[in-house]
């Protein structure tokens, strides 16, 4: 089972609010209201970061349920206190990547954050599907594109921060990606252009935007949890290079140390909005 730490879900948290495109969430609220929507089933919850986001923006009258395979969260889901405007909370354990999607029947909207680059294409397809069938909208967060980039500040100017070794490294992470997180081959970075295609031939609108990172040096801990992570991926990916991504690994937390660094890390939002929900 792939599983995600409690305290990796909190460091990343605020930076995925930073991140989040609000247009594109402004535009769900909109069709939400006119469309009197209550119901919304979040996939892969965690903690319930996507509930804390979406509940203040939406209308009251919210009903959530909140789907994840991993019994901790479940647990401390089952815990959460409904939040101004919403009216109910349920947690819910399933394992999605078995029959956990017929909990989309009777949802007037599907979400989920950090998700789509976990799965593979044809459990997606089955989510369209899915979703086509419930005539509900989508609204799927975060979703990594693949695109990282350092950046050091030089006089009032932030300058790229190459690394000989980042090209080398962020291909054995991209690669790493597409293995299997339960779902059969990841899409990894390739996940939210895939997912808007595949609602557009369902007879979607779709709405794609950047909510990429922006990690800077009041966020160390992430940035140095980043790199850790990133490090163990491409050694996983390419044992035969562990000593090169390990010299990578030290020159990036060496450059955390100094204290003025930017990293950007892509990601998308997508929307995708029955036809006649717009
Ligand atoms: C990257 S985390 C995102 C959590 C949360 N949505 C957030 O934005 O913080 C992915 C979540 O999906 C859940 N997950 C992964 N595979 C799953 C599966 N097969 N069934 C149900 N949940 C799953 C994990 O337990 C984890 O909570």
């Amino acid at each position: 089972m792939e599983t995600f730490e409690a305290d990796w879900l909190a460091l990343r948290e605020p930076a995925d609010r930073r991140a989040r495109d609000g247009e594109l969430a402004a535009r769900l609220c909109a069709a939400w209201r006119r469309h009197g929507w209550t119901r919304v089933v979040d996939l892969g919850s965690g903690t319930g970061a996507n509930l804390r986001y979406l509940a203040p923006r939406l209308p009251p009258g919210q009903r959530w349920t909140l789907v994840d395979h991993d019994p901790r969260h479940v647990n401390r889901l089952s815990r959460l206190d409904a939040p101004p405007g919403v009216d109910a909370v349920s947690a819910v354990s399933r394992d999605l990547s078995a029959d956990g999607l017929a909990i989309l029947d009777g949802a007037d909207l599907a979400t989920a954050s950090a998700l789509l680059d976990l799965v593979s294409e044809a459990w997606l397809a089955g989510l369209v599907r899915r979703c086509a069938n419930a005539g509900c909208g989508a609204y799927f967060a975060l979703t990594y594109d693949g695109e990282v980039r350092w950046m050091t500040e030089s006089g009032a100017e932030w300058r790229s921060d190459g690394d000989p070794d980042d090209g080398f490294v962020w291909t054995a992470v991209n690669r790493h990606q597409q293995g299997d997180k339960g779902f059969g081959p990841a899409l990894g970075p390739a996940a939210a252009p895939i997912a808007a295609h595949l609602f557009h031939e369902a007879g979607y609108r779709t709405w794609l935007a950047g909510s990429g990172w922006r990690v800077e040096a009041g966020e160390r801990r992430l940035a140095a949890r980043l790199v850790e992570g990133w490090a163990a991926a491409a050694a996983e990916l390419r044992p035969d290079a562990a000593d090169r991504v390990a010299a990578w690994a030290a020159r990036r937390r060496a450059a955390l140390a100094r204290g003025s660094f930017r990293v950007t890390v892509g990601h998308r939002d997508l929307l995708a909005l029955p036809g006649d929900a717009e």
